[in-house]
């Protein structure tokens, strides 16, 4: 099936980002958020991306106008009818996602894709709510997506190998290199990257060492572009949390539960850079 038009249904951080490298990479593009705040501040970001790739002389005026004729906002996920294949990019929490997928099937034309960004939770789960768990995946990108290379593709025990296929063809289309996963929580990256942040909040805890120390010794150590805390608060602590308990909650290994510190940063609204505050300060 040839794939024209996609739909990304939340424009967050990750959403958001999905959309820009959509509309970017040529696609007729439809972004959709629950209200018209959100929607507005999304687009805002989308388009200040594009205006700074321009003014490093990465994309020209036309280009920037180009891209911005093909990604249009909407709050009515029946605008996604005729999408060829949608991601889902909305918080991390499966009553929404089994919520959401069901609505999607019944909106969407029966060959169309239903794709999940989550970074951890159960794709099978929200693939069994449709009637075509078959054409369900995990396509799971990198904060900024705009920019990391990578995508994981998570394939549930009904994936068919077409739908594969199509979403590995649609991932390279966007200049991304793709790796398969099983769905398992964590998939390969998570499963091995938020071990490592609990383990630095873990040391923060205990005073081994300070924030700052901590991050310039893997920065500098290990050749990493961000120290722990930088790139925690960067994917956002609310993030980190869902994505630590899930996986948690799937093995009950100790390495994956959540730090007391982390719950409470959370409780209180320290989110990182994206509430203003994190382990670092961004006010
Ligand atoms: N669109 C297009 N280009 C963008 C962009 C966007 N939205 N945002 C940044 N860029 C470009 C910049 O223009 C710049 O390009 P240039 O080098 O050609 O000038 C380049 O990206 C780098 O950006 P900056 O110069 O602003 O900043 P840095 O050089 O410090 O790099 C970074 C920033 C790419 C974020 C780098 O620090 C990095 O790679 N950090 C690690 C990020 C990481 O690990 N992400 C994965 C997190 S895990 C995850 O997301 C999974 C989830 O499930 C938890």
């Amino acid at each position: 099936m040839a794939i024209r038009k996609i739909g990304i249904v939340g424009c967050g951080l990750m959403g958001g980002g999905i959309a820009q490298i959509c509309a970017q990479s040529g696609y007729e593009t439809i972004v959709r958020e629950v209200n018209q705040q959100l929607l507005d501040k999304g687009v805002a970001r989308i388009q200040s991306a594009w205006d700074m790739m321009a003014s490093k002389g990465k994309l020209t005026q036309g280009q920037v106008d180009e891209n911005r004729s093909r990604l249009l906002g909407t709050l009515n996920l029946e605008d996604f009818a005729d999408c060829d294949l949608v991601i889902e990019a909305v918080i991390e929490n499966m009553e929404e996602k089994v919520r959401l997928f069901p609505a999607l099937d019944r909106v969407l034309k029966p060959d169309a894709l239903i794709l999940s960004n989550t970074s951890s939770l159960n794709v099978t789960q929200m693939g069994a709510v449709t009637k075509r768990p078959d054409k369900v995946c995990g396509i799971h990108f990198f904060n900024p997506a705009p920019v990391m290379k990578l995508v994981e593709i998570v394939r549930t025990i009904s994936t068919s190998q077409e739908t594969i296929e199509s979403v590995k063809q649609f991932a390279i289309s966007l200049g991304k290199t793709t790796v398969l996963a099983k769905d398992t929580a964590g998939f390969i990256v998570n499963f091995l990257l938020i071990p490592y942040l609990l383990a630095a909040i873990r040391m923060l805890e205990n005073g081994m060492a300070t924030r700052d120390d901590i991050d310039t010794a893997m920065k500098l150590g290990c050749g990493y572009p961000m120290g722990p805390f930088t790139l925690l608060d960067y994917v956002g602590l609310d993030t980190t949390l869902w994505a630590a308990e899930a996986i948690y909650e799937e093995y009950k290994d100790p390495l994956y539960a959540p730090p007391p510190l982390l719950r409470r940063m959370v409780i209180s609204g320290i989110y990182g850079q994206k509430s203003g505050r994190g382990f670092y300060d961004y006010q």
